[in-house]
């Protein structure tokens, strides 16, 4: 049975208190969380020798994430990834967003769900329940949504994600999170030696500003076929069109779109031993090899975080889809609930 613990994590420039909640299971692993942005600050797995060590990228405290941070560990809302030129249709009536990166809109916006106060209680062992109102057009979007998001840290060495929304106004939601991983352990090096799995066909091709072209292209015979285990930098200096848009990977891989769980991806670290595999029922995971991390900011341990030292799986719908009809759906209509959910898996080899 995990066992939970708080402790203060510092005040936010006008004075609110930031709490952070340990679980830690009967295997030692540990998850720490803050009530801002619920963002993950830690998690500790073993290696294959039992050594603990902390595999998320993130900050000693909470003036890190509040200065400008790439997203480390957060919960991405209320639409997760890009929405072109910020704009989207619902009804015949247009609503705009905020054109946050490169003329489009990402992750929420200006203040997404990733700098707001969640409401944190603890739902049992290992167990905890972050709840979250975005009012009517908050950051541009319609609609009060109340949002609820659990972690679940399990004696089989899984996190758990279920994350729920209902609406009083048709509107579009896309939640996911955004852990820069790096099984490494302590962030040793950069993830190039990491070899990825990602059990998927086909991805979605982007435009040099990362927005969907609207097709869904087949990954046989590029560098985008991780339907066996690759090192994730063999390839990724590859002369190719998306790689150069995105410089690397940093684009949507497509899954079922059944609403079961599914295995989507394996990540192992040879040199750890630590493998991290990813299950969900999102038809789509965003695979971000940290391509825009570029040695500006220093993390936890005093520890440089350069090109390409941590890679996230976002599992969600496709970039853009409010404005790509023949995607999956992301609308969410007053009576309808919204429910997905992802598993993290953590295991060595
Ligand atoms: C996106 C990247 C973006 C990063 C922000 C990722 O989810 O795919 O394009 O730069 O978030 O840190």
């Amino acid at each position: 049975m995990a066992t939970n613990s708080t402790r203060p994590f510092g005040k936010t420039a006008d004075g609110q208190p930031v709490t952070e909640y340990t679980l830690t299971n009967k295997n030692g692993v540990s998850l720490s969380v803050i009530n801002y942005g619920g963002i993950i600050t830690r998690l500790v797995t073993p290696d294959r020798s039992g050594v603990q060590e902390d595999i998320v990228l993130g900050y000693d405290s909470l003036a890190g994430y509040l200065k400008t941070t790439p997203y480390f560990g957060a919960i991405v809302g209320r639409y997760g990834n890009r929405i072109a030129n910020g704009k989207f249709t619902l009804d015949g009536q247009t609503y705009s967003l905020a054109q946050n990166n490169n003329g489009q809109h990402l992750h929420g916006g200006v203040k997404g769900f990733d700098k707001v106060f969640w409401n944190i209680q603890e739902a049992g062992r290992g167990k905890l329940k972050l709840t979250y109102l975005s009012k009517d057009m908050e950051e541009g979007y319609p609609g009060n949504l109340n949002v609820e998001v659990t972690y679940e840290l399990t004696d089989d060495n899984e996190l758990k994600i279920a994350y729920t929304a209902t609406t009083d106004k048709k509107t579009v939601v896309n939640l996911t999170h955004h852990s820069y991983f790096n099984l490494t352990g302590n962030v040793k090096r950069d993830i190039l030696d990491h070899e990825a799995a990602l059990y998927s066909d086909k991805f979605v091709p982007v435009t040099k500003v990362l927005i969907p072209t609207g097709e869904l292209k087949d990954v046989a015979g590029t560098p985008f076929d991780f339907r066996k285990a690759t090192a994730i930098g063999l390839r990724t200096n590859d002369k190719d069109q998306q790689l150069e848009f995105a410089g690397g990977y940093d684009h949507c891989w497509v899954l079922s779109s059944s609403d079961s769980i599914k295995h989507a991806a394996t990540v192992y670290e040879p040199a750890s031993g630590r493998v991290l595999d990813v299950y969900t029922t999102e038809p789509g995971i965003q695979f971000y090899c940290g391509n825009f991390l570029d040695g500006s900011i220093t993390g936890k341990r005093g520890v440089v975080y350069k090109h390409r030292f941590g890679f996230c799986l976002e599992t969600e719908h496709f970039p853009d889809s409010p404005n790509q009809k023949s995607f999956p759906s992301t609308e969410l209509k007053p009576g309808e609930v919204y429910k997905t959910y992802t598993t993290y898996k953590f295991s060595v080899r």
